[in-house]
């Protein structure tokens, strides 16, 4: 079981690489020219994602098929299916499912380590990571606020199709809630009719980071369907719920 699991909706599956097999070998030909020049760390990792990404995708019925590159990275999944994947140093991991009333996923994990301050300072405005202290997040902030906002990044893009700038961005802390506030009003546009879904985890390592989009009119269910899982260790887990 991955926090993933408990951090998105019932019908998702998610796959972790939890064999080092999965890091070294699996590629389909049509994926191998991705990395046919890339260095050791980044076969590896791309590597890992697509291993997990069809064996996700196998177990909503999908045949093996090559997970092929898009034009701004991301990769493509089956027209009826929403799909992501993340990878950080040892840890790798791809999330699927049948797009129905999930519109968009995007899954995010990272190191729950310090970030240098001018690195924090270009994500984020000092007021956002502020109130996430304020409101007693354990650990660190400043990677929670990234990591929700590069997985934002990841479920938004299908609707968006452009680089998102960090700022356009504002992510509230709210009880054991969240607010994920649209400052651009660009960005506002785009996502018109959507509501968004984002739940955090933690397990001491790392930060886990799930957004998915759904229509805006049938939000009600999905602030009841909270899987808990029992391995992940704040308040803020698996609860954290960002609404625009
Ligand atoms: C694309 C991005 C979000 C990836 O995040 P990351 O923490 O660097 O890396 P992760 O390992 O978690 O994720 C990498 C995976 O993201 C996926 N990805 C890359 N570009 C993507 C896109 N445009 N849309 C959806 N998924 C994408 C890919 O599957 C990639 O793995 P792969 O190349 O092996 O297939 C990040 O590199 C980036 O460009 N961020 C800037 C934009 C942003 O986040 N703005 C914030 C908006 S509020």
């Amino acid at each position: 079981m991955s926090i993933f699991d408990s951090l998105l909706p019932m019908d998702a599956v998610v796959v972790e690489a939890r064999s080092p097999e999965w890091w070294e070998s699996g590629l389909l030909p049509e994926e191998l020219r991705y990395v046919a020049r890339a260095s050791d760390k980044r076969r590896r990792e791309f590597t890992a994602g697509r291993n997990c990404a069809r064996a996700a995708l196998a177990r909503l019925g999908w045949p093996s098929a090559a997970i092929v590159v898009g034009p701004d990275r991301q990769p493509i999944f089956p027209s009826t299916v929403c799909g992501s994947i993340t990878h950080t140093s040892g840890y790798c991991a791809a999330a699927v499912i049948q797009k129905d009333e999930v519109h968009s996923i995007g899954i995010d994990a990272e190191f729950d380590m310090p970030m240098e301050d001018a690195v924090a300072r270009m994500i984020m405005i000092p007021q956002e990571l502020a109130k996430w202290y304020a409101h007693g997040y354990p650990s660190h902030a400043e990677v929670l606020v990234f990591s929700l906002k590069e997985a934002f990044y990841k479920a938004a893009f299908p609707f968006c199709r452009r680089h998102i700038g960090f700022k356009e961005v504002v992510v509230h802390p709210a009880g054991q809630h969240a607010h994920i506030e649209l400052v651009s009003p660009r960005l506002a546009d785009e996502l018109t009719g959507l509501h968004i879904v984002a739940r955090v985890g933690r397990d001491g390592q790392r930060i886990y980071c799930a957004v998915f989009l759904i229509d805006r009119l049938r939000n009600v269910k999905w602030d009841a369907d909270i899987r808990t899982s029992g391995n992940c260790q704040d308040t803020f887990s698996p609860t954290a719920i960002l609404d625009t």
